[in-house]
């Protein structure tokens, strides 16, 4: 059997180690991806901590995927070698179960978690069900398509399902891979931008991404900041910190959103009565459909700004992203 670089989890806690391994062939539903690039998002951390359903080892992590098509499973008709293909969190359904045969995948039995319950894209090949695939336009290089497959997604997704109108105050807590895609759909969508970060290492760069105005969170009180600009009606939270996040409620405009994308483990501190104060509300949000979200950055041109490290680099890239030292996005090449 040919076998092909991959970059692992041997068990919970282990490092990320580059292994070879034989390159999998598609079953009936699932195509092969010759792998040209794949982000390391923050979110490839519970592939290492342990604890999701599915999540078996050895695990290769990397859920921002994208590749060529290299071969096709005897049932898949959508797909041909050859294409330019993306794979986000969703691994895709199983358009076996009832479910699936009434069009309802939201309720399929066994849809999977791409890096999580199956083998993501931090090696050279990856199987993938064809329910999962994204076609990537021409227009778009494989190393910037792949950061909007799930960074992209899940915020544009967030702030379009969000109650914020053209003009209203948007906050963008923690600029990483998550927060600089934020910054620029928060820009393009209308919203007055505010980037929330700590320290001013990042303001320039936050401001030249579209953000109308930078609160450093360690020189000064956010929430109230947030005040000073008559509150904000969103606060999209990226920054995996639920104390810092907690501290920001009081930074919401009458009737605003906190909306958390990011995944801590920890609790969220605050009192109820803290909410009463013009209604606002808390709520999570994961990310989906990519398509949507690399149709708006082609037309309004988001780009995500991006790190490229070669696949054996690959635990270099994960800890700076850890460190909150990339800027903004590692992306995992395929050549040496
Ligand atoms: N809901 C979903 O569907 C979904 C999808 C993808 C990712 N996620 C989650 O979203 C979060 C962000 O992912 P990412 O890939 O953008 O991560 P990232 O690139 O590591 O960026 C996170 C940013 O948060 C800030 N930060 C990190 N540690 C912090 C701390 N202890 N206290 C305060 N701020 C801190 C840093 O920004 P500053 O330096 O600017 O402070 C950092 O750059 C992760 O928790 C990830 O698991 C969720
Ligand atoms: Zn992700």
């Amino acid at each position: 059997m040919p076998l092909m670089n991959a970059v692992q989890i041997a068990q919970p806690g282990a490092d990320l180690v580059m292994v070879q391994k034989e390159i999998p062939e598609p079953r009936e539903r699932e195509v092969l991806i010759k792998v040209e690039a794949c982000g390391v998002c923050h979110g490839d951390a519970t592939a290492r901590r342990g604890q999701f359903p599915g999540l078996a080892y050895p695990r290769v992590p990397g859920h921002e995927v994208v590749g060529i098509v290299a071969a096709c499973g005897p049932a898949v008709t959508r797909w041909k070698t050859g294409a330019r293909v993306g794979v986000g969190w969703s691994g895709g359904y199983c358009m076996t179960c009832d479910a699936c045969a009434e069009g309802d995948h939201e309720h399929c039995h066994d849809s999977l978690v791409t890096g999580l319950s199956v083998d993501g894209g931090y090696a050279e090949y990856m199987v993938a069900r064809a329910s999962a695939l994204v076609s990537i336009p021409n227009e778009l290089s494989s190393v910037d398509a792949a950061p909007l497959l799930c960074a992209g997604a899940t915020t544009f997704s967030a702030l379009k399902q969000s109650g914020a109108t053209g003009g209203e105050t948007v906050a963008i807590h923690g600029i990483g891979g998550l927060g600089h895609l934020a910054i620029q759909y928060a820009n393009r969508l209308g919203f007055r931008t505010v980037a929330l970060s700590r320290g001013r290492e990042k303001e320039s760069l936050a401001l030249k991404l579209g953000a109308h105005v930078y609160i450093d969170t360690e020189a000064s009180d956010a929430a109230k900041e947030l005040q000073a600009l008559g509150g904000a009606r969103v606060i999209l939270c990226t920054a995996p910190h639920m104390k810092a996040i907690s501290a920001l409620i009081g930074g919401l405009g009458t009737g605003g959103e906190l909306i958390i994308v990011a995944a801590a483990n920890e609790p969220l501190q605050f009192f109820a009565v803290q909410l009463f104060r013009g209604a606002l509300s808390i709520k999570g949000w994961a990310g989906e459909r990519p398509a949507d979200a690399i149709d708006f950055s082609l037309r309004f041109n988001v780009m995500p700004m991006i790190e490229t490290f070669p696949l054996k680099r690959a635990a270099e890239a994960f800890d700076k992203m850890m460190a909150a030292k990339v800027h903004f996005r590692s992306v995992l090449t395929m050549g040496s």
